[in-house]
């Protein structure tokens, strides 16, 4: 047995005989003196070995990096000069008397004892050696530390933990499903589950009251830097609940994992805003509060004028008219406007007008733009005036569709605030409120949850509900950490009447709403007591909190963007006799 981690050795244990194991992060020889940074878990710490020790050195000397060895030595003052003050143990070293070599070790593929560019897939393929690296296992520990705080929390405020089925039935969570065929039913499929949202409902029926799982999601996807097919949630329900007992609920939790983990005071309380604010203002569903730049609408002020690309939109209900301000971004060059050009066309805009304020006080002849023979001299002073603009600013146009402006105009918003360093320090918490119930679906016609099925309306009426759905607003919230989607939630249907009357204006019929959620819609019928949630994304709240840009780094082993473990080759193709057994046959695809 160890005496100590290499990490634990310092001051403390000046004249005193420590047995280490670990790996070998380096190895000099110095002055006729060979010296081992052993490295484990908790840190590093340097071994001196010396000549008069004939073996030990023999051994010593020939050893290599990544070696696992024991090491038992006495601790001591390193001489004056030799110190480490970067290094936790840097005041001190360990004089060997005894060293075994438990395993040799191939040179690794990277250097582990020091950073290198290396690419993902290498330190995917070799993760177990990727995870040695200070960096990565401290990610591991911080992601270790977080749990525990969230359990140690939820205990105190008397949550039961209970797992659910992984094997299951579809939940609807607006992306594909990874399926498992049955071996014992031929033809029939599990579904992993995209979220527990169905079965922690049931435990509300159940009488479980408050619950939570840090749970395992399954969601065949699109991938990006934030999201994973297999991702972390952390999901909880609570029955005779409502909006402000469970957001102030999540703010104290939040409260206790940011001051336990990073020692950071967060406020009492977080700010909320309506989506509809959030969309006009930030053009966003998820804004960055640290970005100090603002959507602001002029459509009012440009109904009358000739230019056609401003005038349509500005009398379309559906459309508006905003600009953008960027203070002090007169001096952007034409091509950085390009680039910025380009980037609105992403999201469909058709062209990216502005304005550059060079002399406010001038007139006309002291502004800068492409658009001021279109647009009359009393028009566009409103619009500095809306806009509040000072001389250096440059003001950015969007005037479509309001979808088209608000995605344009709010991805603007952040690569300016990127860009231009203008990001505020801070953790910028944030409610987001009244999200509508639907959303129409242009490409298939019809609507869709903007949430899920299972949220309940804020109106009770089912007939309200049907005339005009595009109007209803929902019972959901969205938590946002500096224009990251953390978590959302709702107060659930707990009526299978309204939750029939959901069902059917997003275009499920009475027959597939059996077939899926007969479990559920039964359930309602003998007692379900009103009941909410939210899940956060693990994942993303340690990525944010170790500062990182990407989840893959808070993983231990996760997979690549198209979906695939570089380390052990998943997913692959599997033998004849196991299709058989499962029933499958396989089509394979002509290219
Ligand atoms: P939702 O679908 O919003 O809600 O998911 C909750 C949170 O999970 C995280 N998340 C992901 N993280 C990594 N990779 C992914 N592919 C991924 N997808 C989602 C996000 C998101 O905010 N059942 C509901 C919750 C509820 O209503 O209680 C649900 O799953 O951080
Ligand atoms: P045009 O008359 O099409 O040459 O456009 C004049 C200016 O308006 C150019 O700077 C275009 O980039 C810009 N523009 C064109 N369409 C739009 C739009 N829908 N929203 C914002 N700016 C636009």
């Amino acid at each position: 047995m160890r005496s100590h981690y290499c990490g634990q050795i310092n001051e403390s244990l000046i004249n005193e005989t420590v047995k280490l194991y670990g790996w070998v992060h380096r190895r000099r020889d110095h002055g006729g003196l060979i010296f081992l940074d052993l490295r484990d878990r908790e840190g590093r710490v340097q071994v001196v070995f010396n000549p008069e020790q004939v073996d030990q050195f023999k051994i010593a000397e020939s050893i290599r990096s990544e070696y696992v060895v024991m090491v038992k030595g006495r601790v001591q003052h390193r001489p004056t000069g030799t110190i480490n003050e970067k290094l936790p143990s840097g005041k001190v070293e360990v004089i060997a008397d005894e060293i075994a070599i438990l395993n040799t070790a191939e040179p690794p593929p990277f250097r582990i004892d020091e950073y290198s560019e290396v690419n993902e897939d290498t330190r995917l393929q070799f993760r177990y050696l990727d995870l040695r690296r200070a960096e990565m296992s401290d990610r591991m520990r911080f992601r270790a530390q977080v749990n525990h705080s969230i359990r140690n929390f939820l205990q105190e405020n008397g949550f039961l933990e209970i797992e659910t089925p992984m094997l299951t039935k579809a939940t609807p969570e607006g992306a594909r499903d990874y399926l498992v065929p049955s071996r014992v039913h031929a033809g029939h499929f599990y579904a992993l589950p995209q979220s527990p949202q169905i079965f922690k409902q049931l435990l509300m029926v159940a009488g479980m009251d408050r619950y939570y799982q840090i749970v395992r999601c399954f969601r065949d996807e699109d991938l990006r830097a934030d999201r994973q097919p297999e991702f972390t949630q952390l999901d909880m329900e609570m029955s005779f609940i409502d909006e402000p007992t469970i957001q102030t609920l999540i703010e104290k939790l939040m409260q206790r994992i940011f001051m336990d983990v990073l020692q950071v005071e967060l406020p009492n309380h977080f700010p909320r805003m309506t989506y509809a604010e959030a969309m006009r203002r930030f053009g966003s569903d998820k804004p960055d509060l640290r970005i100090p730049l603002e959507l602001v609408d002029i459509a009012d002020l440009v109904r009358d004028v000739e230019f056609k690309v401003f005038s349509q939109p500005a009398n379309d209900p559906k459309s508006r008219v905003t600009v953008l301000r960027l203070p002090n971004g007169a001096d952007l060059s034409r091509k950085e406007i390009d680039d910025y050009t380009h980037l609105v066309a992403i999201y469909g805009a058709k062209g990216l007008a502005y304005i550059k304020v060079n002399d406010r006080q001038a007139g006309i002849t002291g502004l800068q733009s492409p658009i001021l023979k279109f647009l009359p001299e009393e028009v566009v002073a409103k619009i500095l005036d809306r806009a509040q603009a000072e001389n250096g600013d440059i003001l950015f146009f969007g005037a479509d569709s309001a979808k088209i402006v608000t995605e344009s105009l709010g991805a603007l918003r952040i690569k300016l605030g990127q860009d231009r360093g203008l990001l505020e320090e801070g953790w910028r918490f944030l409610w987001v409120v009244d999200f509508p119930m639907f959303e129409w679906d242009d490409k298939e016609h019809r609507w869709q949850s903007l949430h899920h099925p299972f949220t309940s309306p804020a109106i009770q009426d089912p007939e309200a509900l049907k005339k005009d759905p595009g109007a209803a607003p929902s019972r959901a919230y969205d938590l946002v950490l500096n224009g990251t989607e953390l978590g959302g939630g709702s107060i659930r249907i707990h009526n299978a009447d309204m939750q029939r009357t959901v069902f059917r204006i997003l275009g499920i019929s009475e027959q597939e709403a059996e077939e899926k959620f007969s479990h559920l819609l039964t359930a309602f019928r003998y007692g379900c007591p009103p009941h909410g949630g939210v899940a956060f994304g693990l994942d993303r709240m340690v990525m944010l909190m170790t500062g990182g840009t990407s989840i893959r780094d808070v993983i231990a082993f996760p997979k690549t963007q198209s979906a695939q473990c570089p380390l052990t080759h998943a997913p692959a193709p599997v033998g004849e006799a196991q299709l058989r057994e499962l029933n499958i046959r396989v089509i394979k695809k002509t290219l």
